[in-house]
């Protein structure tokens, strides 16, 4: 792929952009205004200069990346683009709005991809204007650090666009694993259960949000525990991707935890509003309860 398109510039999208920029590849970056991709693109400078700094990667590898990502005020730019991944709001509605714009500009040939963490790939595929090229692409976040890339085919992907897909997220740098489109794919289906079942204990008192953490990383090897790391993915996005997973199964042990949806209504969303199960407003994050 010589340009990649990416919409959605915020915590996925802008690890995204960073990861595809380093490779070399142009990256044109959009989100719902230009001064958003803006914003992004300094925040992504920042992260460069910090990997300089630690003599990560070198200043010209830096400049040359940042040069790579080129934000964008609309998605016509993108007609040149090989692959369109979307990494927006975990909503259908607001992806599904995307795809159709998305659909207006796609080249022939090229694919759209959702870095959706939980949504049916094929119901979405649906509303494309076609379905054969469009393929879940789920990566990890921090982007730039995580290995995995989950591809996740719906029931009309072709297998050109399967195997084109899988050589992209291949030529990252990144490992594949190949899922089947069923609620929460595999890393989620595994994951979200667990921070789901963290939230329970905590809310049943067993043990305090610092024990809790401390089990995982301790007795697990985990290198976060599963609230410090809902936290770092946000608490809206688990509860949306618990639930997802809970109404397409029906199965009741996937049932969100009462304190998860909680903490949602109350705003406290982790890291990125300053309080979920820690209190980010110091240097240190320390346990808010
Ligand atoms: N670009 C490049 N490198 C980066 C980076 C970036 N944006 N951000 C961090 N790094 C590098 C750092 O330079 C550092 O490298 P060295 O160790 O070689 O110095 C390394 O990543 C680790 O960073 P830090 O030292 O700042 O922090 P840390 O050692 O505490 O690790 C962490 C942070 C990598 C996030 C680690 O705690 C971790 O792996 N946590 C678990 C993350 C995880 O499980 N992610 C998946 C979430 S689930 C998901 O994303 C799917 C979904 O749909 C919900």
């Amino acid at each position: 792929m010589d340009i990649v398109g990416v919409i959605g510039a915020g915590q996925m999208g802008s690890g995204i952009a960073q990861t595809v920029a380093q490779r070399g590849i142009e990256v044109l970056l959009c989100d719902v205004d230009l001064a958003l991709a803006e914003k992004a693109k300094a925040k992504i400078e920042k992260t460069l200069a910090r990997l300089v700094e630690k003599e990560k990667i070198t200043a010209a590898d830096a400049s040359a990346a940042l040069a790579k990502i080129v934000p964008v005020a609309d998605y016509a730019p993108m007609a040149g683009a090989g692959i369109i991944i979307e990494a927006a709001t975990e909503r259908e509605d607001i992806k599904r709005a995307i795809f159709a714009k998305a659909g207006e500009v796609l080249g022939a040939g090229a694919i759209l991809a959702s870095n959706t963490s939980s949504i049916p790939i094929t119901r979405m595929a649906a509303g494309t204007a076609d379905p054969a090229r469009f393929i879940g692409l789920h990566f990890f976040n921090p982007v730039p650090v995580m290995q995995l890339i989950e591809v996740i085919p719906g029931l009309a992907t072709s297998k050109d666009t399967v195997a084109r897909t899988r050589a992209f997220a291949e030529s990252l740098g990144k490992q594949v694993v190949l899922s089947g489109d069923e609620p929460g794919f595999v890393v989620n289906r595994i994951l979200l259960p667990m921070i789901n079942e963290a939230c329970f204990v905590l809310g049943q008192g067993t043990a305090s949000v610092a024990d809790i953490d401390k089990g995982a990383r301790l007795g697990l090897n985990h290198p976060m525990g599963p609230l410090e790391l809902a936290d770092f993915i946000g608490l809206d996005t688990c509860l949306e991707i618990v639930k997802v997973i809970f109404a397409s199964t029906g199965d009741s042990k996937y049932r969100p935890a009462p304190l998860l949806a909680k903490y949602v209504d109350a705003g406290w969303l982790g890291r990125k509003t300053g309080r979920g199960f820690y209190d980010y407003s110091g240097e240190v994050p320390v346990p808010a309860v």
